[in-house]
């Protein structure tokens, strides 16, 4: 019962880890609370269903929440350090961060839960870390930093959404849960940073669409097509650092893109196809028939010019180096209605790669250079994360540069 696959092929669900070999190894690492016994009672109630229960490990040399099959749900929270957070406070910050987070992440209340009964629907709940530039400066560690990005044509960045010195990024399939982590995981770093910015992302659930199926963005397009497949050796090349103490981490650039639906609303379907090169129904190239059909950029049409325009965006951002891909694991955003009835929606574009300089960096040029998608989106917000590696059941994350 409630057993499901996670992203590393393994059948692990919250029963299994707290009666198998793993609940050993976590018990030696988690003092028993009180809330505990009591919250598992409560359990013993109606069996959760399959994803309720299913759990995504948080140990390993990665973090969770990259290489995962992206959850319904996602929140990214950026926080500034507060005045005086030193290299030692870092170093308390990021163990307990990392012991609530491994204690939710397995659907055991985080060490002081005043709501312990939140916490027993892991729901494929991953917590991941990301460090900004002051984090780096309160270390003492400036020459590791990431560095900013550079300003690029048509962003209309506004500071509400952009920079951080400290990154969470909780994403769960149950919005309960992730309200939750979120909530217990602010607590914890409350005296120590503030909160700069929240950016809650959804994307369709597995109810709706089949698991490893491509989803729609909220323009209707199939977004996430050709993105490389975790564990291949294009993965694995593009997203994990191989050296230096980010070995095993990766970097995320997170751009808040605004959609004007509207205008949108007022394109007709050849335009809007042919803004991307890609048909809405299927997403299949425009030279294609199916999704996943290799485009043809040297195909013209009747009157000789190219089925796949130069400017549209798979033409853009398509990059021949395997070396150069980036990771997208992106999530909509919809934040309510202006008076007049307008969504404040779009995309909270979250990309992960080895180096942002070598992949994201030229990706981002070419279509801030020209690209038809542009008439349509802007970037409203930006930040750059260092994302350290994983950690071991006695470890925590960010020890290979604090510690
Ligand atoms: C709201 C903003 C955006 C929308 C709506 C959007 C939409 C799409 C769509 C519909 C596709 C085709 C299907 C697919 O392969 O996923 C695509 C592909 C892609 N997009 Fe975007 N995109 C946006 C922003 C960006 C940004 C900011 C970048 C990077 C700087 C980017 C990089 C890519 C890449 C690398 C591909 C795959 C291209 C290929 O090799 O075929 N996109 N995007």
């Amino acid at each position: 019962m409630g057993e499901r696959e996670n992203s590393m092929g393994r059948r692990l669900t919250r029963r299994g880890l707290l009666a198998g070999g793993a609940a050993a190894a976590a018990a030696a690492a988690c003092a028993p609370v009180s809330a505990v016994p009591a919250a598992r009672g409560a359990a013993a109630g109606p069996a959760p269903l399959p994803g309720g229960d299913a759990v995504e490990p948080f140990h390993g040399v990665h973090q969770a929440g990259i290489a995962t099959p992206p959850q319904t749900f996602g929140v990214f929270a950026g926080f500034d350090l507060r005045p005086g957070t030193d290299r030692a406070a870092l170093i308390r910050l990021m163990r307990l961060l990392t012991d609530d987070a491994r204690r939710l992440t397995r659907g055991e209340p985080a060490l002081a839960d005043t709501d312990a009964e939140l916490a027993l629907l892991p729901a494929r709940l991953t917590v991941t870390f990301g460090f900004g530039a002051g984090l780096f400066e309160a270390a003492g560690a400036e020459g590791l930093a990431p560095k900013p990005l550079r300003a690029f044509k048509g962003d209309a960045l506004q500071p509400r959404w952009s920079g951080g010195d400290l990154l969470l990024q909780v994403c769960a399939d149950d919005r309960v849960t992730l309200a939750h982590a979120l909530r217990v995981l602010v607590k914890d770093a409350r005296s120590f940073a503030t909160v700069r910015w929240t950016q809650h992302g959804f994307r369709q659930s597995p109810q709706v669409r089949a698991p490893g199926t491509t989803q729609r963005n909220l323009m209707g397009q199939l977004d996430g097509t050709v993105n490389p497949t975790p564990g291949s050796p294009d993965f694995e090349r593009a997203v994990w650092v191989r050296d230096g103490w980010l070995r095993g981490g990766s970097t995320l650039v997170l751009r808040r893109i605004r959609m004007d639906l509207e205008k949108w609303d007022a394109a007709d379907r050849t335009a809007k196809e042919f803004s991307v090169g890609r048909r809405l129904d299927n997403g299949a190239p425009l030279t294609g028939q199916a999704e996943t059909d290799e485009p043809d950029f040297a195909a013209l049409g009747p009157s000789g010019l190219p089925v796949i325009s130069e400017f549209a965006h798979i033409r853009r951002v398509r990059t021949a180096d395997p070396g150069q891909r980036i990771l997208r694991r992106a999530y909509n955003y919809e934040d309510g209605l202006s008076p007049e009835g307008r969504p404040d929606a779009g995309l909270l574009f979250a990309s992960y790669q080895a180096d942002v300089d070598r992949q994201f960096v030229p990706i981002q040029a070419r279509m801030a250079e020209m690209d038809l998608l542009n008439q349509w989106i802007t970037a409203i917000g930006s930040a750059v994360f260092a994302v350290p590696p994983g950690c071991a059941a006695d470890g925590w994350i960010g020890e290979t540069l604090l510690s």
